[in-house]
């Protein structure tokens, strides 16, 4: 056979990934964060990665980005070899992060950090005034209600998504990496980030993208990487994989069931609040109950009151008018700390690293809450013992990844994070729980240690509110529903009538309604 024959029956040499890792493993001290991970990420291509709670993602996308060097192992960017990446290194060769944990400085206006660090320069001169011009047109083509002169320490956590989004996206991308982004936007704002996405990718950038949610990953995948314990587990098209296949190869069981079955046993009103209008304007004369023995859900859109009606329950958001009872008695003054006295227990949904002391251990994080009860202290003296064998079993059922109450919260991974916050609510008795968005950022199988949970404290007599954005979610746990709309109770919704149906539909009476007032 001639050399021209040969040449003839290859096939043509397929061009190398965008994005290629190989053996890459990552060490912390006493974890494995990424255990010889092999990768491919394609131009035009939306990868997610998948894996539970501390599996390795974040890490992995550090590594990536320049944050710090793999252990061991090599990647390969367009074609070249990286080696002693650094953050800006990475941007300049099109390598955009948008981290999990903000990276924005806090004292910095959003154009000032959104220029951090690479100041365009008109011959070698910095040009603020097309600095400027710059991130205005950015801020408006991606449709952001975003304030480029205001400092990012007086943004909420929506809107510092949105700097930290507008950030990566300044600039030459070539490879986007999204952990997590939707976790704190509303749906319009999350509608306006999958156009771009959807734009990105027929120009060619390649996507790495981290969620927890599988609608999300329905709607965007092309493939999916699923991580464990940092090892690369498996790489599937997302168009022929089940979401029962990736949950189990994720957590290497069988989830059949996400929900469990909760008998109700509705008993005494434990809150009641009547014609509640909150200085905000966000919730509109919201007459509202829970039960105790029973979950009273609010579903509704993102932004439509529901965070703010519990935050005024619990005494966060102020009141303008309107009253609320406790049992049975009027309330004459709402603040968090009467609240936890009484026995309430409230989550944000915001449990990201607000109210963490990072470099203290998870055992002293999950305590903190309940540390006044005569149990766990002597004269001003921790037991440390008592203390330990309250925390264990708490971070046990919550299934903390690595299983260490010693370790400082800094270390842990995100969810892992959320887990410490839900754990701190378990250390002490109390009878009435006010969920705000329990799922968010856990991965399914920690949300079914979520869900087992709650039908534990609903089932011994206590009384829990869940509001949530996931309509699956809410309508498979709550007894009774209420939709809220625009700030005010749509509808409330009970046996038979609780349907997503019904729910969708509410909203549309409600507009309808509001059209003619
Ligand atoms: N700076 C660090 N120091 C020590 N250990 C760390 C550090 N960062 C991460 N780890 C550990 O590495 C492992 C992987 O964490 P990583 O943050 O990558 O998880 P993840 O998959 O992003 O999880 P999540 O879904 O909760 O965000 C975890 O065991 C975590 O505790
Ligand atoms: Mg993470």
């Amino acid at each position: 056979m001639t050399a021209a024959a040969i040449s003839q029956t290859t096939p043509p040499q397929t061009a190398e990934p965008l994005l290629v890792l190989s053996g890459v493993t990552k060490e912390f001290p006493g974890v494995l964060a990424l255990d010889g991970v092999d990768l491919d990420v394609r131009a035009g291509e939306l990868h997610v990665l998948f894996g539970e709670n501390g599996a390795g993602k974040s890490t992995l996308i550090n590594v990536i980005s320049g944050t710090f060097p793999p252990t061991s192992g090599t990647f390969r960017f367009a074609g070249e070899e990286m080696q002693g990446l650094t953050p800006s290194a990475a941007r300049a060769v099109g390598i955009s992060p948008v981290f999990q944990e903000f990276s924005l400085v806090p004292s910095l206006t959003v154009e000032e950090n959104l220029f951090l660090g690479r100041e365009k320069s008109a011959a070698g001169v910095l040009d603020a005034s097309g600095m400027r011009r710059r991130a205005r047109e950015l801020i408006a083509e991606l449709g952001f209600d975003l304030d480029p002169k205001a400092r990012v320490d007086r943004l909420d956590r929506a809107h510092q998504q949105m700097a930290e989004i507008a950030k990566a996206l300044l600039g030459n991308v070539r490879l986007l990496i999204l952990d997590e982004p939707t976790a704190s936007l509303t749906e319009r704002e999350t509608g306006r980030l999958f156009e771009l996405i959807a734009k990105l990718k027929s120009d060619g950038v390649g996507i790495i993208y981290v969620s927890h949610r599988m609608r999300e990953i329905r709607a965007l995948a092309d493939r999916v990487t699923v991580l464990r314990d940092g090892r690369h587990i498996k790489t599937l098209d997302a168009a022929t994989v089940t979401d029962g296949e990736l949950v189990e190869l994720m957590t290497g069981r069988k989830i059949d069931v996400l929900f469990p079955a909760i008998t109700h046993k509705p008993a005494e009103t434990a809150i009641a609040v009547e014609n509640l209008s909150t200085a905000d304007g966000l919730v509109k004369g919201v007459d509202f109950f829970a039960r105790a023995g029973e979950i009273t859900g609010i579903a509704g859109l993102v932004g439509c009151g529901k965070s703010e009606l519990v935050r005024a329950i619990y005494g966060i958001a102020p009141i303008a008018s309107g009253t609320v009872t406790l049992r049975g008695e009027p309330l004459h003054r709402l603040d968090p700390r009467t609240s936890l006295r009484s026995g309430i227990a409230y989550f944000p949904a915001n449990r990201g690293v607000e109210g963490l002391a990072l470099s203290r251990p998870i055992r002293e994080n999950v305590s903190m809450a309940a540390l006044d009860l005569d149990r766990y202290q002597r004269r001003g003296i921790i037991r440390r013992a008592a203390e330990r064998a309250l925390i264990g079993p708490i971070m046990e059922t919550l299934k903390l990844r690595p299983p260490n109450i010693e370790r400082p919260v800094g270390n842990l991974s995100g969810g892992n994070r959320q887990k410490v916050m839900l754990g701190r609510a378990m250390a002490r008795d109390l009878d009435i729980f006010l969920f705000d968005e329990p799922s968010v950022g856990i991965d399914v199988g920690a949300k079914v240690e979520v869900y087992e949970f709650i039908k534990r404290l609903v089932e011994q007599g206590a009384a829990v509110v869940v509001v949530s954005s996931e309509l699956p979610e809410v309508l498979a746990l709550s007894n009774r529903l209420y939709v809220m709309h625009h700030g005010r109770i749509a509808a409330l919704l009970e046996g038979p009538a609780k349907t997503e149906q019904n729910v969708l539909s509410s909203f549309f009476e409600e507009e309808a309604r509001e059209k003619a007032a």
